[in-house]
């Protein structure tokens, strides 16, 4: 796990924001580890050579949970189990290209 921002390497951020509160809404209300530990697995298994970030709010908090992908800035948003794959096979396309 990176924390540091590298610009010259491919990085997926998982925003993991945590809010207390009422009625907190937050990425990781929303699941956000999880997604996390299930990408970890699939960059290893698919030796993807990108950077796995955690980072705070997007100030898309409604959308969550969000995940982008850098370069290029593309957002995943409503992540579930479900979107995985297409952001798994985004990165291999960017990692065949770079
Ligand atoms: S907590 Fe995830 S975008 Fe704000």
């Amino acid at each position: 796990m990176v924390h540091s921002f590298d610009t010259k390497r491919v990085q997926l951020q998982i925003f993991t924001q945590q809010r207390y509160g009422p009625n907190p809404v937050c990425c990781a209300n929303k699941e956000s580890q999880v997604l996390l530990e299930l990408l970890r697995q699939e960059v290893a298994n698919n030796r993807l050579d990108i950077d796995l970030v955690t980072t705070p709010c997007l100030l898309r908090c409604d959308d969550g949970p969000n995940i982008r992908l850098l370069p290029g800035n593309k957002i995943w948003s409503f992540v579930s189990i479900d979107t995985i794959p297409d952001i798994v096979l985004t990165c291999k396309e960017i990692c065949k290209n770079d």
